[in-house]
């Protein structure tokens, strides 16, 4: 089984839900507490042993290349007054084995689209699919998980979770054969299905695994759910020419899409923060008496 190398970072989209913080900079750019979105997902990423990360940018593509590029002045500056720890955070944003790639999507036709500009770059491969709005928090990283069961199953895996049946017009939804040990074979998969309509409540989150027979499917299929290219789509042709699996990852899901989940990350990793951690839980906790009208 070839071992997954590379990943694909979808962050061209308008990230519309945040106007006006994402008028200027891409969604993706946002901290949670001190850390940009995307920045956990490549960590995500490398945790599975990937190495080469290719984002797929749109027209704020600026901020997310001046984040992973080198910052020679500042590290200059930081040298010249002794601020060692401050120095090591920064270089440590990228380790030296890891190489990325930038390849523009000149207009945002939807995440199948964009996963299809990452073709030229991906070539024959399997390769992973990560959308940093969704934060991903697990005892072992969501991504190393899926890429243990790409290697015992060799097919497109996508994570998924059960999601509220009112919530399924959120979601991709897959409907699934009998499965065991959290997978499930996918035998169809249909994007933002009415809760009547939906055939299951499994939602797929925003970490794939797919094969590169993919990228035929995305170039063949029509604008679907929003008049957008769909992943979703891609995936439902797919499934008639290779099987995939859907895998309930161990761990949390916060969709830092939305503001209400963008918040609960906030709070979540504010509390597990090392630096600001204790002070943050004590501040929380006496937060409802100072506020009473809270
Ligand atoms: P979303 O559905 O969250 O859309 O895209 P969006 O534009 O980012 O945000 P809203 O809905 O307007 O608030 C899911 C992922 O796919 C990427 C986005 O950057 C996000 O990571 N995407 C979407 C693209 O890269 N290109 C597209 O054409 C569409």
């Amino acid at each position: 089984m070839p071992k997954i190398t590379k990943a694909v970072f979808p962050v061209a989209g308008m990230g519309t839900r945040f106007l006006p913080a994402t008028k200027a900079s891409p969604k993706e750019m946002m901290p949670i507490v001190d850390k940009p979105l995307i920045q956990y997902a490549v960590e995500e990423a490398i945790a599975a042993g990937i190495t080469e990360m290719i984002f797929i940018t749109g027209r704020n593509k600026r901020a997310i290349e001046d984040h992973f590029d080198k910052a020679y002045e500042m590290e200059t500056e930081l040298e010249a007054r002794g601020r060692h720890e401050t120095l090591r955070v920064l270089r440590s944003i990228l380790p030296k084995n890891i190489s990325c790639i930038y390849i523009r999507q000149s207009e945002a036709l939807g995440l199948g689209h964009a996963v299809l500009c990452a073709r030229p770059a991906v070539g024959n491969e399997p390769f992973a699919v990560l959308l940093a709005d969704d934060l991903l928090a697990g005892d072992e990283p969501i991504m190393q998980q899926m890429a243990g069961v790409y290697e015992q199953n060799g097919c497109s895996i996508l994570a998924v979770q059960n999601v509220e049946p009112a919530d399924t017009v959120n979601y991709g939804i897959v409907k699934c054969g009998p499965g065991m040990n959290r997978l499930h074979p996918i035998t169809g998969i249909v994007e933002k299905p009415q809760p009547e309509k939906a055939p299951s409540t499994l939602g797929v989150v925003g970490r794939y695994i797919l094969t590169p027979k993919i990228f035929s499917h995305l170039e063949r299929i029509e604008p679907g759910a929003g008049g957008e290219i769909q992943l979703t789509d891609g995936i439902a042709s797919l499934l008639q020419e290779e099987r995939a699996l859907a895998y309930e990852f161990s761990g949390i899901r916060y969709d830092c899409g939305t503001k209400i989940g963008y918040l609960k990350a906030t709070i979540a990793l504010g509390l597990a923060h090392p630096e600001v951690g204790r002070e943050f839980a004590e501040y929380l906790d006496t937060y409802g008496h100072r506020n009473p009208s809270a």
